[in-house]
């Protein structure tokens, strides 16, 4: 069964503790937390002040994805914040296996996010010192944005890649995912499903996060 991620960005921050608590009471095994800072995105989301809040009350995994530049000046603030799991991107990062090792070294999951236009060809080297991939099936900076068809290719390169190698790397696909591609994203060899819109913008968010969880693929 894959692991469902709501993603915070769509919630609704006047209710923020509500929406936390749906999450608590669903079967979403971790939940997403978006950081943008205006450079490396073209958006700013919402930060540190926020995530500790959210964090003493959520009962999930905290999947903090940074989509800053210059992470590493970050992520033990991020860590303190109560981040599980930490990802960084791959184009934001040009000493990438020192990010990682950061990471890792605060006893965390370390992943590494990819733009959609970066193939996955470029993780070859780095995917056996990391947890998570996060591949980014729009433009990161916004979400309610539509799914880039190409990206499942990517994932049935990346699940090759992992597989080949006996790694327990999961793929992790953020943007765009509705009820109705679920199927074949995890078709194609995804283990995460970061949901936004879908989920806190629906009527019966907990039904729809049970719907994704059940999703059947072959
Ligand atoms: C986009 C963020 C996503 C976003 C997904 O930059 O990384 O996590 O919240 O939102 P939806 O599911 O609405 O595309
Ligand atoms: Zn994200």
């Amino acid at each position: 069964m894959p692991i469902i991620a709501p993603s915070l960005l769509a919630a609704d921050f006047l209710h923020l503790e509500k929406e936390c608590m749906m999450v608590n009471e669903s079967e979403a095994q971790w939940l997403h937390l978006d950081v943008m800072d205006g450079r490396f995105v073209p958006n700013i989301s919402f930060g540190l002040p926020v995530i500790e809040m959210v964090t003493k009350i959520n009962r999930k995994v905290n999947d903090v994805h940074l989509m800053i530049v210059e992470p590493e000046k970050y992520v033990e603030v991020f860590k303190d914040a109560g981040a599980d799991v930490i990802s960084v991107h791959i184009e934001a990062c040009p000493h990438l296996h020192r990010n990682i090792e950061q990471i890792k070294n605060l006893g965390l999951q370390a992943g590494v996010a990819v733009n959609p236009h970066t193939p996955v060809s470029l993780l070859s080297d780095i995917i056996a010192d990391i947890d998570v991939v996060n591949l980014m099936s729009v433009n990161p900076g916004f979400g309610g944005q539509k799914f880039i068809p190409y990206t499942l290719n990517k994932i049935r390169e990346l699940r090759q890649m992992i597989d080949d190698r006996g790694l327990n790397v999961k793929i992790e696909i953020d943007g765009g995912v509705t009820v109705e591609n679920a199927s074949e994203i995890l078709e194609a060899g995804a283990d995460v499903l970061v949901v936004g819109s879908t989920v806190f913008r629906s009527k019966n968010p907990l039904e729809t996060i049970r719907r994704l969880i059940n999703t059947q693929y072959a």
